[in-house]
């Protein structure tokens, strides 16, 4: 697997400013350098967006732009978007959904996941290390 795409939800733009003690003090850019740094070999492509139309927009794309897998934060839409599984459910790339908290440690309404069924698999609580799980169960895969 050449090209992976890391895809990030709303508010974790905020990552470094938001609830540190959730997590944690690091920025996803610190994030996304230090995974490309360990997977040097692969293209790390990074998007995020506040707005569920554009996860969706940036998601279709992989229909052509040559992405192998997706590593998705869909943040708080995980809980709430038919939308988002619907269109996972139509690409031709395996989608690993992950969590930088422990969602089932926390309310309950963090616990259901409406993408988790359209997903490959799911990791969820090792803090920004869920990127790297992430991304290492793809190349598993590939
Ligand atoms: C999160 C967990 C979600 O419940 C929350 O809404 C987020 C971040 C996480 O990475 O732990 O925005 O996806």
């Amino acid at each position: 697997m050449k090209k992976i795409l890391i895809l990030n939800g709303p508010n974790l733009n905020f990552l470094g400013i938001r609830e540190p003690g959730i997590y944690g003090s690091d920025t996803m850019d610190d994030c996304l350098s230090k995974l490309q740094e360990h997977f040097q070999g692969v293209t790390l492509e990074a998007f995020q967006s506040n707005s569920e139309g554009g996860l969706i927009d940036r998601l279709q794309a992989t229909i052509a732009d040559g992405t192998e897998g997706v590593v998705f934060n869909a943040g708080a839409y995980t809980h709430t978007s038919l939308a988002l599984a619907d269109c996972i459910r139509s690409l031709r790339v395996p989608v690993v959904e992950v969590h930088i908290s422990n969602v089932y440690a926390r309310e309950e309404i963090r616990h259901r996941s409406l993408i988790a069924p359209a997903c490959k698999g799911v990791i969820s609580g090792f803090g920004l290390g869920s990127y790297r799980l992430a991304v290492e169960a793809l190349l598993m895969e590939a």
